[in-house]
Parts: C-alpha cells; structure tokens; sequence
C-alpha cells in the first residue's frame, strides 16, 4: 500500500506537474509553519510559471524567426522617421484583436525585420501563435501545395497563426501562378488573421513585383482596407558601424 507521499508524488507526476513534484520536498521541508494555503499557493504559482516559460519557448521555436529581437533592442535614435507611439500602440497588440495588418516598408538595413519579429514576439509572450517566413518561401510552399492539391489545407494550417509575418516581399519578382497564389493567400487572411508584411519596394511598385497591376490592386486593397503602414526612411543599420571605421575618402588632387 502506498503512503500519503508517495500517492502525492504519484499524481503529481501523472497530472504532468514535473516541477511541484521536483520541488514540494524541499519546499515542505522549510515551510511546516505556514498556513496550507499559502504553500499550494506557492507550488502551484512555481508550475504554472514554468509551464508558461516552456510554452513560451516552444512556441517561439516553431514560429520560424530568422533571431529573436525586441523593441527594447532597438535604437530608435539611429531611425528617426519611425513615430515611436504608433510602435508602442502596436505593442498592445489590439490591431490582432482587431484583426489588422502592418506594413513595414524602407530600404535594406533600416528594421523591418527586427520590428516585425519584436512584434512576433510579443505576441507569443501573449500566448498569440506567430509564424514567421518569407514571401518567396511562402509562395514556394503554397505551389508545392498546389501541385500536391492540398492549397485549402495549407490555407487552414496557416488561419491557426493568429499572426504571420510574411518578409521580404518584392525581393524577387512573381510569377503570374506565384502571384494567384499569393492572392488567395492575403484573401483568405482578410478581416479573418492579423499579418505582417514588410517591403523594399513601395506601393506603386507592387505591380511590377505582382506582375499585373490589376492583381497588385486586389492585394493591397485587402492588405490596406485595416492597416498600420510604417514607412521607414533612413539609413541601414547594417552600414552604421561600416561608415563609422570606414577610412577617409580620398581627396581628389
Ligand atoms: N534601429 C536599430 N537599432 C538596433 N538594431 C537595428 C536597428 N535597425 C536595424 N537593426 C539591426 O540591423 C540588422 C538589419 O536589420 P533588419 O534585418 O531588421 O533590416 P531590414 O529592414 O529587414 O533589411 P532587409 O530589407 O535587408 O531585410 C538586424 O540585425 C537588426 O537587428
Ligand atoms: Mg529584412
């Protein structure tokens, strides 16, 4: 017959409570004056707190992000055009509740990565799914899901992602399916899921990159319809340490 500890330790381990269990020994030991409940309250507190952490880090694991960066990593004195209320609004993450998109557009170097994933990962700290790639990837995949006819599967698996961040659009150019795809993608996100998308082209050029302008129109007017934009110009931050030990230019005789 099993003793009150060892059942205790039994149907901590079967409720999957590994860190209670490794820890109430110990705990116990050094609180046997202190009122029953504040001592659940404390075990408990413990595996609730790391039960969270590694639901945290399993979910940023499967998110796909290139690094992991926050906006307390950012210099926004290095990036002046960006208003950095409308960053911190985007921080309470109501544009997911309110299922809108942002737009990071700016020459190579200036953030738009690391905004988005700092984005990213606030909302994973809110428990938000966020799946991380970019558009070439995207569009790769759901070609290769296409051909294998499974794009409505493919379509529903990426609907779990309360938040996409889709990078890099306009790197390569599409082709006429590419941009179809593409389409049905922004479509079956519109007013349903929150995406990020970020550019080097501006909106005017999305039609060369789309390769029609009447399929760029129909993506943007989705995209746009409930949307943050946030243009970023300035200088790459790649180039900022480059200039500074650069040598003096050379005078011209
Ligand atoms: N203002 C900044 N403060 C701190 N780090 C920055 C800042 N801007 C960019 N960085 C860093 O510089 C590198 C390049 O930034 P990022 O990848 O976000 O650029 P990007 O706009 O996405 O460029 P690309 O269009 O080439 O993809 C990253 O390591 C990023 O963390
Ligand atoms: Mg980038």
């Amino acid at each position: 017959m099993m003793d009150s500890y060892e059942r205790v330790h039994e149907y901590l381990s079967r409720l999957g409570m590994s860190t209670m269990e490794s820890i109430i020994d110990s705990y116990l030991e050094t609180s046997h004056d202190r009122p029953v409940m504040d001592i659940l309250d404390h075990l408990l507190s413990e595996e609730l707190k790391h039960k969270l952490s590694r639901k945290t880090e399993n979910m940023l694991n499967w998110s796909g992000f290139p690094f992991r960066k926050t906006v307390d990593d950012f210099d926004f004195s290095f990036q002046p055009s960006i208003d950095r209320s409308v960053i911190d609004d985007l921080m309470t993450l109501r544009y997911i509740h309110n299922t809108e998109n942002v737009v990071f557009l700016g020459p190579p170097g200036v953030g738009k990565t690391h905004l988005s994933i700092a984005l990213g990962m606030r909302a994973i700290m809110s428990d938000i799914p966020v799946y991380y790639t970019s558009a070439m990837k995207l569009v790769q995949t759901l070609k290769r899901d296409y051909d294998l006819k499974r794009l409505e599967y493919r379509i529903k698996t990426y609907s779990r992602f309360r938040l996409m961040i889709v990078d890099e659009i306009g790197y390569l150019p599409l082709t006429r399916e590419e941009s179809n795809l593409f389409f049905q993608f922004v479509s079956s996100r519109y007013e349903k899921r929150s995406t990020i998308y970020t550019s080097n082209k501006s909106f005017s050029e999305w039609g060369e990159i789309l390769g029609d302008a009447v399929m760029a129109s129909a993506v943007l007017d989705r995209i746009l319809h409930h949307c943050t934009v946030i243009n970023i110009k300035g200088e790459s931050y790649r180039l900022k340490d480059r200039k500074k030990n650069s040598l003096p230019t050379m005078r011209k005789e």
